[in-house]
């Protein structure tokens, strides 16, 4: 191949660029769509510090007794709960006594969106857990499997810091991709992946322009 003009390679690279898979796929019915929450997070922000007046962050039991690093909270119909008798969900938040704050529409929206273009039509959320990693805090490998059926996929949506997600195989023992996930980009796992371990390696310290210092994961799930 013969020497390219500058202004030709600039073009190749601008091509190269646009040409950036930006759904990867990570497993047979897996995906990572990059930044496919950025043109509505500045609206979700809001939403999201409502929420979690109403239904505060906390960090709870595991049923061995560890307090888990992440702080968690829901919202929508159900929400995701852990204490020493066990996992399960619950149409109360058990801190404030009440229902869970609603789902704001714009993120069930979002959702079905992300699923449909992992090829999951109709996805239709009535839960979404809510989980704040500081720098530190980490979530160990596990399956989400306290949902009353696996038909749907989980949505997951990541704000602030970057973080490594681990995905996993079937057993735990498998071993796992390791993952980047930024600001805006979401996770789509489900049908024959539906029950894949995943996790994610303790945060490193850094400053997030919209969020400061954490990290704020949003899995919506068919929980009921
Ligand atoms: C989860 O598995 O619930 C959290 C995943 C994540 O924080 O990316
Ligand atoms: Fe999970």
């Amino acid at each position: 191949m013969t020497a390219m003009h500058p202004t030709t390679l600039d073009l190749f690279a601008d091509d190269a660029l646009e040409q950036q898979p930006r759904d990867e796929q990570i497993g047979e019915q897996s995906w990572v769509l990059r930044g496919f929450a950025l043109p509505v997070i500045d609206k979700l922000l809001p939403a999201l510090d409502g929420i979690l007046a109403a239904a505060p962050l906390r960090h709870m039991m595991t049923p061995g007794g560890f307090s888990m690093s992440v702080g968690t909270s829901s919202c929508g119909a159900l929400g995701w709960i852990t204490d020493r008798s066990g996992y399960r969900y619950s149409a109360v938040d058990p801190l404030t006594g009440k229902p869970w704050p609603a789902m704001p529409e714009m993120l069930s929206e979002l959702a079905q969106a992300a699923a449909q273009r992992a090829g999951f039509a109709d996805f239709h959320a009535d839960s979404c857990l809510i989980n704040q990693y500081v720098p530190g805090a980490k979530m160990s490998l596990h399956q989400d499997k306290d949902e009353n059926a696996y038909a749907a996929p989980i949505v997951s949506l990541s704000l602030g810091l970057p973080a490594m997600f681990l995905f996993g195989g079937f057993s735990r023992s498998d071993k796992s991709q390791r993952i980047p996930l930024l600001h805006g980009d979401m996770v789509v796992w489900g049908g024959v992946d539906r029950l894949r371990f995943h996790g994610v390696l303790p945060i490193k310290p850094g400053q997030h322009p919209r969020l400061g210092e954490r990290r704020i994961n949003l899995t919506l799930r068919v929980a009921g």
